[in-house]
């Protein structure tokens, strides 16, 4: 039984091998690509969603979402880390590539929710606003959504703490309010943050490896991760990148592959640690106590690395 999924997403280079990765899987029927800005421009984001929906056919929706934070000002795409066009900078003919969806994302989301009461699994690899503007809208759909799994958020887990500043990381302190709200919601959440991402690299190698083994999509990952691989060499000093995007797939369609944790988890939406994700995990009630109403969510602590990269490549080389 395949799971279905609609992703919400900044395309974004990562993004994109998360759409390839969901696309090429049995185990998940892709109904819809939600774009939201933050890795590009909201119009780049939508363009390289069509983009890759018109060269690998699929048949999922792309619907456009925001582009600005719930409550902070929008700030600059991060073009440094994806390359100007969100794609690292490949060329992309300038042509037509079909039509966006009628509904905006909050309402596409909502739309399809209430669908398929029950069945959707909604992945969100980009800042939340998206899921957080459907919940503001229609807060329903969260008794009816069958799970939502969110790349974002650091724990301290590996050591693991930030990305962007020593203790947010991208996706939350992108949006930190969304990414609250998201998070607090009475829907059941897992959270595959930098605890895990950072635990996964596709080395140079690895990327040489699947252009070859990967008739159908090798070469274009390739091309699309050599800015990517550039970046973090430069700026992680490792060879190759984290697996951000596509761990959150690998966990809707292997959650074995990882160990979760439980507990109610707050977003920092101010100060110097804004951004910074936080998790309670006992149940006493404090004198003064934030986190105690809030629904308890899953935080992946641990990941079978080799597994997870095995899945992707397997999964790119049969799709
Ligand atoms: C997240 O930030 C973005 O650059 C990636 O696409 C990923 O979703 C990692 O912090
Ligand atoms: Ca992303």
């Amino acid at each position: 039984m395949s799971k279905k999924v609609i992703l919400d997403t900044d395309p974004g280079i990562d993004d994109t091998m998360a759409i390839l990765f969901a696309h090429a899987s049995k185990r998940i029927d892709l109904i819809g690509i939600t774009t939201v800005f933050g890795n590009a421009t909201i119009e780049n984001a939508t363009r390289n969603a069509l983009f890759v929906k018109h060269r690998f056919g699929l048949s999922a929706d792309v619907s456009v979402g925001s582009d600005t934070p719930l409550v902070l000002e929008a700030g600059e795409p991060t073009t440094f880390v994806h390359g100007d066009n969100g794609l690292g900078n490949i060329i992309i003919p300038d042509e037509y590539y079909g039509e966006v969806d009628v509904l905006r994302a909050e309402d596409f989301i909502i739309d399809r929710i209430k669908k398929f009461p029950g069945e959707i699994t909604l992945i969100a690899v980009g800042r939340l606003t998206n899921l957080a503007r459907a919940l503001d809208k229609a807060p329903e759909i969260a008794g009816l959504v069958k799970e939502v799994v969110i790349m974002g958020g650091a724990f301290g887990h590996h050591n693991h703490c930030g990305n962007v500043t020593p203790f947010a990381e991208a996706n939350f302190i992108g949006d930190p309010q969304a990414a609250d709200k998201v998070i607090t919601a009475n829907w059941p959440t897992t959270i595959v943050g930098l605890d895990v991402t950072h635990q996964t690299v596709m080395s140079s190698r690895y990327i040489d490896h699947l252009r070859s083994r990967s008739e159908r999509y090798g070469k274009f990952i390739y091309d699309i991760t050599q800015f990517y691989t550039d970046f973090h060499r430069r700026e992680a000093g490792i060879d190759g990148f984290y697996v951000h995007d596509s761990s959150a797939i690998a966990y809707a369609i292997s959650p074995e592959l990882f160990t979760t944790i439980k507990g109610k988890i707050r977003v920092v939406t101010e100060g110097p640690a804004i951004g910074h994700t936080m998790i309670k995990k006992d149940d006493r009630r404090y004198p003064i106590d934030e986190w105690s109403d809030y629904p308890a969510q899953r935080v992946c602590v641990d990941v079978d690395s080799a597994g997870l990269l095995e899945l992707y490549a397997s999964t790119l080389a049969a799709g």
